[in-house]
């Protein structure tokens, strides 16, 4: 039902889940001995987050802050807007920030800079997805899944319009679903 919405699929579930067990093995060595606060920006970072964490085979905290800077918009407005702020005080603490997508950087550039402010310890980010040819801001992830082409990519956690989220891959969106519900 979904998927007739797709034009081509770029990363499988089965890639995708081989890459975060990947990615989680490495994260639990360099975290030995630290039990870091694990903080998903919603709601792009639930799924791959949820899949994350169970790979990490170790003490953590999770947390979750809403940071928009997208709206309806196709292309970031670059304005920044917390919507819901952790919960956790993050003084002294190793910090893993789990984003789906980076796109412009604007997000994280912003969140990275905010942490330190609060006087976290370190602060590391893990992406799904990266999109270096979008960036607009100096920002890198420590870990990352894929680097994706400059496509408005769905699924995964990664959005049209609030949809498509559910979707179990990461794929593009036919051009006809963009130009009809604009
Ligand atoms: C998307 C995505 C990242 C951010 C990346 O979130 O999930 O959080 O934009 O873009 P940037 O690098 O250009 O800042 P969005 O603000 O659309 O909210 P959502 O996760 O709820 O979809
Ligand atoms: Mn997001
Ligand atoms: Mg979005």
């Amino acid at each position: 039902m979904l998927e007739k919405d797709i034009e081509k699929s770029l990363y499988s579930r089965e890639e995708i889940a081989v890459k975060t067990k990947e990615l989680g093995q490495q994260i639990t060595k360099d975290y030995a001995g630290k039990n870091p606060l694990v903080i998903g920006i919603l709601k792009g970072a639930i799924p791959f987050m949820a899949d994350l964490i169970r790979e990490m085979d170790m003490q953590l905290e999770m947390d979750f802050m809403d940071v928009s800077s997208y709206g309806e918009a196709l292309v970031s407005s670059g304005e920044v807007k917390i919507i819901k702020d952790l919960d956790t005080n993050v003084a002294g603490r190793d910090l893993l920030i789990v984003e789906d997508i980076i796109d412009s950087g604007q997000t994280l550039k912003y969140l990275v800079e905010l942490f330190k402010y609060r006087q976290a310890k370190s602060v590391k980010i893990v992406t799904l997805l990266d999109k270096p040819e979008g960036r607009v801001v100096d920002i890198y992830p420590d870990y990352s899944g894929f680097n994706v082409p400059n496509e408005f990519v769905v699924g995964f956690g990664l959005d049209y319009k609030e949809n498509y989220r559910n979707l179990p891959f990461v794929g593009v969106l036919k051009p006809e679903i963009y130009e009809t519900n604009n």
